[in-house]
């Protein structure tokens, strides 16, 4: 089994450069399937949730080649509507967008549920309103989503709820419709607006994206293009928290500084000095970090996924504080592992309780998910001591290169493999 140790107590200084969006190169991958032709993406992230999306586009009968470390080419011509591996796809959330891009390509598709972090319930109702006002018909049973139709023909679809994957299900389905799809209450993230730029890169006629209404003109045919996903956003974000966190002073480069808005006014506001670049932000803790409060919001809100980054940060940070997950019902697995780190942290319903300024204590702990892994670093890299941390693949599956990013900004980190216990037992 592999751990990440870390001996803390170090200010993190120096630059690091942030890799490609996860929650842009999910959709824009499986997106690839509407495409009759090649498509190189620039700046994909080597992380776990892309190699496994490679492989189920595999299995239908993409090919996929490898230009470079970060650079793939995907050719979906010769695809054929079969289903795909349902181990594969419930190995992550992104796996859904699979559903959208084969309906749209050949008017029917079957796809096992999607995996992805343990928040609770996370159901896809709205993405199943969404395929079904497109003409699909949709049964849900057996562990596997299937919609059958005509083929996909535009419609008119006002989603209930702020969703990022309804939203960016609904408008790589809609992008080959016969006829025009809007698309109301729509989800408003960056990872949204590239996954648009990048369907019309290829010929689509979107409108809208990036706003809460998207207008889709159905095309006959997308063709190949070559597109540079965005930056990660999140990881961005998780390393100004961690500069902040170990009171260093970190330049982030390769980031869009729009997207980090609601993080720099909230770590602004604690206290931390940000200089902005045309593609970096330099982030310093500066003297007295202090206490706030954080609601999570969809985008351009402060967003859930920064939320146990920040919890870890406001253990620093003397008083009370909290932070309002209203996204996710569950996104709080996190906090009994920095119990384990000595914080004072509680949750009540659906808000978490910070008592900061105790210097937080090295502890054995596990990544719960993918950003409570994170958020358990960060909290190792204040702990005084040697922290330990399993179950770190959750942890790969979002960031590229994790431990030597930290490395080179002076974090004590490293990977360690150990025996598994089953191991131990046999050899005794
Ligand atoms: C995406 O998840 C991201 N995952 C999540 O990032 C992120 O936390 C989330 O968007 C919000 O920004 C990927 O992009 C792969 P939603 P998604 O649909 O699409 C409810 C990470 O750490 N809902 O916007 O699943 C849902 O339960 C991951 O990178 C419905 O009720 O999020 C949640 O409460 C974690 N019905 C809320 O809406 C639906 O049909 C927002 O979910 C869909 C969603």
């Amino acid at each position: 089994m592999e751990k990440i140790v870390i001996n803390g107590g170090t200010p993190l200084f120096g630059q690091v450069e942030i890799s490609g969006s996860k929650n842009a190169a999910l959709p824009i991958i499986y997106a690839c399937v509407l495409v009759k032709g090649k498509c190189i993406l620039e700046n994909i992230p080597a992380i776990s949730d892309i190699s496994f999306s490679f492989e189920i586009l595999k299995g239908i009968g993409a090919k996929i080649k490898m230009l470079d470390r970060t650079t793939y080419e995907v050719d979906c011509t010769n695809v054929e509507p079969c289903i795909s591996d349902y181990d594969l796809v419930r190995k992550i959330r992104g796996s859904y967008y699979l559903l959208g891009a084969e309906f749209g390509r050949f008017g029917k598709a079957k796809v096992g549920l999607p995996g992805g972090c343990n928040f609770g319930v996370r159901p896809i109702d709205q993405h199943i309103k969404g395929f079904e006002a497109l003409g699909g018909k949709t049964t849900t049973e057996g562990g596997y989503v299937e919609i059958t139709s005509e083929g996909a023909v535009g419609a008119n679809i006002f989603f209930d709820m702020s969703s990022v994957g309804a939203t960016l299900n609904i408008m790589i389905a809609a992008a080959t419709a016969d006829g025009v799809t809007v698309i109301e209450n729509a989800a408003r993230e960056p990872h949204i607006v590239d996954c648009a730029n990048f369907l019309n890169t290829c010929g689509a006629r979107i409108s809208g994206a990036g706003s809460d209404v998207i207008k889709i003109k159905g095309v006959k045919e997308l063709h190949g293009c070559t597109y540079a996903i965005i930056p990660d956003m999140i990881e961005a974000g998780s390393f100004m928290v961690a500069a902040v966190a170990t009171r260093g002073s970190v330049k982030i480069t390769n980031v869009i500084p729009k997207h980090l808005e609601s993080i720099s006014a909230k770590l602004e506001e604690m206290g931390a000095i940000i200089e902005e670049f045309d593609d970096a932000v330099h982030v310093t803790a500066g003297g007295n970090i202090k206490k706030t409060n954080v609601k999570t919001l969809p985008y351009p809100g402060f967003p859930t996924d920064m939320h146990p980054q920040m919890s870890a940060l406001l253990c620093t940070a003397e008083g009370t504080s909290y932070v309002n997950e209203s996204i996710f019902e569950n996104r709080f697995r996190y906090v009994e592992e920095l119990k384990r780190m000595g914080a004072k942290i509680k949750v009540d319903g659906r808000i978490v309780y910070i008592e900061g300024g105790t210097p937080l204590t090295p502890a054995p702990v596990i990544a719960t998910d993918l950003r409570g892994g994170i958020a358990v670093m960060i909290a190792a890299l204040t702990a005084k001591g040697r922290t330990e941390i399993s179950e770190i693949k959750l942890i790969e599956r979002g960031y590229d290169n994790i431990v030597a990013k930290m490395q080179a900004l002076g974090a004590d980190v490293k990977k360690i493999t150990v025996p598994d216990a089953v191991d131990i037992e046999q050899a005794n």
